[in-house]
């Protein structure tokens, strides 16, 4: 089954200072001149932890939602330096942050990690938004439903609650290459999420790689895309409004 709500998930990754809040605004300047947009889109500012609090202190968003992109596993204060806790980002503003996202699972983040920080956010009362994806070579193998399903269920185990996590689908190979993988591919792809991970209803999959606002009608004709994941481009408000312009074109 499709969610009706599609998301717009912006992840701005390291960039950004605080003359980017002015981009974050022009973004929201936008989406809060469009009501019959926000009636069935979700618009999520993933911005880097020194930006969240600026952001919305100085812009009182009512259509947007912030989230942070990553955590500490220990759920409040602790002697690790460096990090922040899910704690401190619900403090500043947060309601979602981006866990497991490749780029740190490839600096060591395990399942195991992922799924103490999953807790950690949860009982914060933050959604998760949990990367999941194969690598090229997985991909080559044939792997990437088994890789994905011991993503998830190490991580969340077979049934989770569908109202706080959201799946987003990045394939390695995807991020920042200019790749997609094949209409037909993600149509399996994503039904295979959906059908294994169904508790009660089916869980909100996204897709995230090289989505841009030329290639974004590839994927409108995927119906179980429930939203997007979008890196590079959504540095760029024009960039990001035009993916969601063009998405509903
Ligand atoms: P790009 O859109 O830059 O490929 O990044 C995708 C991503 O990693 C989003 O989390």
């Amino acid at each position: 089954m499709t969610n009706k709500l599609k998301y717009f998930v912006a992840n701005w990754k390291m960039f950004g200072n605080l003359a980017s809040l002015k981009s974050a605004n022009k973004i929201n300047y936008y989406i809060s001149s469009k009501k019959k947009l926000r009636s069935h889109s979700k618009i999520i500012l993933c911005l880097p932890n020194t930006l969240i609090y600026f952001f919305k202190k100085n812009f009182h968003s009512k259509f947007i939602s912030l989230g942070a992109q990553n955590c500490h596993q220990d759920e409040k204060y602790g002697s690790y330096t460096g990090s922040v806790s899910s704690y401190m980002l619900k403090n500043v503003g947060a309601k979602y942050v981006i866990l497991g996202h490749s780029e740190n699972r490839i600096t060591g983040e395990s399942n195991n990690v992922i799924k103490k920080k999953i807790k950690s956010a949860l009982n914060q009362n933050l959604k998760v938004i949990l990367c999941v994806g194969e690598t090229l070579k997985e991909k080559n193998k044939k792997k990437t439903f088994s890789v994905i399903k011991n993503q998830i269920i190490s991580s969340l185990g077979k049934k989770f609650n569908t109202n706080n996590i959201i799946i987003a689908y990045e394939p390695v190979w995807a991020i920042g290459s200019g790749k997609i993988p094949k209409t037909n591919k993600l149509e399996t792809i994503f039904k295979l999420i959906k059908k294994n991970f169904k508790h009660k209803k089916a869980p909100v999959v996204l897709y995230g790689g090289s989505v841009n606002a030329k290639n974004i009608r590839n994927f409108s004709s995927v119906p179980d895309i429930d939203g997007f994941l979008i890196g590079g481009a959504s540095q760029s408000p024009k960039k990001f409004i035009d993916i969601i312009k063009n998405y509903y074109k």
